[in-house]
């Protein structure tokens, strides 16, 4: 249980289910910056080229870890990109040698550096089945690309036409639906009786679309999925604060240079590594449920992935509002931070 009063609580200490850490400058800017809070993050393959094989998986954890502060303990849990052409005995193995946590399905063409993703769900169904067998979960990010459906409705459609028929063909694959954006999500996890469960972000509870586009555009609120109207982040945040053990925390930090957002084409992202366990703690307080984001944050994630919970602690306090900076300088150029729009009172000790 956390320990708790009105202006400081103890849990244990958070994992982030979902993470883009990049490669290169980017990388060792950010990555030390995640594991002050996270002891533990599932770490995105979208590098250019992707991260697809066991060995690859290895040599990206080994820069990772190159990156991290002396004495930092975070562990990078690493995923491999699937693609049409993956090789289901390489995942295994992967696997076996504990290189790897968890799979990621793209469908081609959804995101940032996407393009060798899925286009052909049946092309990958042995995988699937092999990765079923051996317990190895997959990581969906659940769009549709088909250019006539809207934007806004790719989650929905993406469960209706993609996931149910993947669930339904390969049952005892162990599914996270990642940064869910919508209320049909939402239900869709809830109804199911096992093997499904989804990552919420940090931002997706906090913004609605009108933040991205109303009184001028904010291309530090674009990512993808893209935010929805105001009923789905209230599903988010329900969901989030319900103590459900199917939702967890993962908060796709996802850092572009000022220079590739600023675009007439900007790139899809927020970056949240900072601030987020304030921002976390802001939102559980006005909701009332203080008590629940130790759920959130540090249990429901383990168990779903079938670790142990985090053994050390962090303490968050609410005092005067916390000073972030409002980017991150890097080799690359600089990184705006996550601006949530209201003060966080909340900070980890
Ligand atoms: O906003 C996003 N940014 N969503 C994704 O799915 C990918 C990510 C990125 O890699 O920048
Ligand atoms: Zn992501």
């Amino acid at each position: 249980m956390p320990k708790q009063s009105p202006d400081r609580i103890t849990i244990r200490r958070p994992d982030d289910w979902h993470l883009h850490l990049r490669d290169g400058a980017m990388m060792e800017a950010v990555t030390p910056l995640s594991a002050a809070h996270f002891a533990r993050a599932i770490i995105m393959p979208n590098l250019i080229p992707p991260v697809i094989t066991g060995a690859q998986a290895g040599a990206y954890r080994d820069r990772i870890l190159a990156a991290l502060p002396e004495g930092s303990d975070f562990q990078p849990l690493m995923t491999c990109y699937l693609t049409e052409d993956t090789d289901p005995d390489d995942l295994a193995r992967a696997y076996e040698d504990n290189i790897i946590t968890a799979v990621k399905l793209y469908p081609a063409g959804a995101t940032t550096n996407s393009a060798s993703g899925v286009s052909d769900f049946d092309k990958v169904r042995p995988v699937l089945e092999r990765m079923a067998d051996i317990g190895l979960p997959l990581c969906v990010h659940g769009e549709v690309t088909d250019p006539n459906i809207d934007i806004f409705d790719r989650e929905a459609v993406f469960i209706d036409k993609v996931l149910k028929p993947i669930r339904k063909k390969v049952p005892d694959l162990k599914v996270i639906m990642e940064h869910v954006t919508t209320e049909n999500a939402v239900d869709y996890v809830r109804d199911s009786r096992s093997n499904l469960a989804a990552t919420i972000t940090t931002h997706h509870l906090i913004i609605n679309r009108n933040h991205i586009l109303a009184g001028g555009i904010k291309p530090h609120y674009y990512c993808l999925p893209v935010a929805k109207r105001e009923k789905h982040r209230i599903a988010l945040v329900a969901a989030a604060i319900s103590g459900d053990k199917r939702f967890f925390l993962g908060t796709d930090s996802a850092p572009h240079t000022d220079a590739n957002k600023l675009l007439p084409c900007g790139c899809a992202g927020c970056f949240t590594a900072i601030n987020t366990m304030s921002c976390l703690a802001e939102v559980f307080d006005a909701a009332g449920a203080m008590d629940k984001l130790e759920n959130f944050t540090s249990l429901a994630g383990p168990r779903y992935y079938g670790l142990a919970p985090n053994e050390d602690t962090i303490t968050l306090i609410k005092g005067e509002p916390a000073i972030y900076p409002d980017h991150v300088d890097t080799a690359d150029g600089p990184v705006t931070v996550f601006d949530p729009g209201f003060p966080l009172h909340w900070r980890v000790a």
